[in-house]
């Protein structure tokens, strides 16, 4: 199947093209994706795992390798000899120069980017551009996912986000103020049908109009930010709080993470769409609002390692009070590249199988899903398998 990534040269996306690559060379194994276990190893004989990758990016390389290089030289987030083995497969990658619109101060951070100010082109030249790329790399067994850096909170407006009308005439009336990137990239995949994932918290296809979009033209979408770390645990944890009616009365988490991701989230426009993106959760596990703290904060030397800090003030019986604390030490683009793989191919079925809209029953990836209110990740779970099976049978 074919892949289109939207901030193509980024840890995440380098990380996945370089791992689906190590893994058709068969020199890694496939620890870390789902859809190569059971149930879910169904999809194999419908969708092989077999990867031709494209994408816009704003930072202009020269190709998937060089950017991967670049990661790697900062982060060594895997061994070298699968950077060498998958050199000439990321070399043959290079990223066409997309759009920055309205992405947030923190995206002045990342330097070296030509695409600020869009050469001057009105909002239907931009998505006529974004449309004419992705269409010329597309064929029927193409996803776009996007991976692009957080961007700012769009001012949202119920005319030009609310319906496909309003939406178009926004376009027509290059009302720049109201358009975002990933509105625009979200716009230009779901009219040409190419299922859609919105891995970032950006507002992507999660506005009505987009929806309606979808919709009308039976295309699958699903999003928002990829669900990697803590609040995986977060929402894996949570519930058992809840399943032993113990009272969660605080629960404070304190992120500290480098790398551009991190620098791009140090400006508190980007940060704001995380934050917002992370705290909404434990109200959804528990059904109410414990007392709670949720910092992201960059940590230069971290590089890609996020480090997650959570403490947790729970009352049991007899009113007693006690305190959990974890820490989650990961490496980011680790845990959030299969899940590229994963959603892509998940995305086709949905659309080869005849599915449309949002696909709820991937909540189970997203810290934020959109149409849907479980944010448990055992319930989302089920919900999942359930669906895949079905979904695989039909
Ligand atoms: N790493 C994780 O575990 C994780 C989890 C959930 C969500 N995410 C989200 O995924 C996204 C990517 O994360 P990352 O660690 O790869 O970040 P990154 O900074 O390494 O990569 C982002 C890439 O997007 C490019 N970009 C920025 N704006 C763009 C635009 N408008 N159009 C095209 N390209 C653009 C940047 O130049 C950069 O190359 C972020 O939004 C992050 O919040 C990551």
């Amino acid at each position: 199947m074919k892949l289109w990534l939207i901030g193509a040269y980024g840890i995440v996306s380098t990380t996945a093209m370089a791992g689906a690559k190590a893994i058709e060379r068969e020199i890694v194994d496939r620890t870390g994706l789902l859809t190569t276990v059971d149930p879910f190893i169904e999809i194999e004989s419908i969708i092989p795992l077999d990867f031709e990758f494209g994408g816009h990016e704003i930072r202009m390389l020269p190709n998937a390798f060089v950017a991967c290089r670049e990661h790697w030289e900062l982060n060594k987030h895997f061994d070298s000899e699968i950077l060498i083995a998958v050199k000439e497969d990321l070399e043959k990658i290079s990223a066409l120069k997309g759009t920055a619109l309205n992405c947030g101060s923190g995206i002045r951070e990342l330097g070296n980017i030509q695409t600020l100010e869009d050469g001057g082109l009105t909002l239907k030249e931009i998505v006529r551009n974004l449309m004419k790329d992705m269409k010329n790399f597309a064929d029927k067994e193409t996803v776009v996912i996007n991976v692009a850096s957080t961007e700012a909170l769009p001012k949202l407006n119920k005319k030009f986000h609310g319906s496909i009308e309003g939406f178009e005439e926004m376009l027509d009336r290059d009302a720049k103020e109201f358009a975002t990137a990933s509105m625009l990239y979200a716009y230009s995949a779901i009219k040409l049908g190419l299922p859609y994932a919105n891995f970032t918290p950006s507002v992507g296809s999660s506005i009505p109009a987009l929806k309606e979009l979808a919709k009308e033209k039976n295309v699958p979408h699903a999003g928002n930010d990829g669900k990697t770390g803590e609040t995986l645990v977060k929402t894996t944890l949570a519930p058992m709080f809840a399943y032993r009616n113990l009272k969660v009365v605080g629960w404070m988490s304190y992120n500290i993470l480098g790398d551009y991701d991190g620098k791009v989230l140090s400006a508190r426009d980007n940060r704001e769409t995380k934050i917002i993106s992370k705290d909404k959760v434990l109200e959804k596990t528990l059904g109410y609002s414990p007392f709670s703290i949720t910092e992201i904060a960059f940590f230069p030397s971290l590089v890609d390692n996020k480090t997650a800090f959570d403490f947790i003030h729970f009352k049991g019986f007899l009113g007693k009070l006690m305190k959990f604390y974890f820490i989650w030490d990961a490496i980011d683009a680790i845990v959030a590249s299969p899940l590229i793989l994963d959603i892509a191919r998940l995305l086709l079925l949905a659309k080869k199988k005849g599915i449309g809209g949002v696909v709820k029953e991937m909540a189970f990836f997203f810290k934020s899903p959109m149409d849907c209110e479980i944010v448990n990740t055992h319930e989302q779970f089920q919900i999942l398998k359930e669906w895949f099976v079905q979904l695989a049978k039909a």
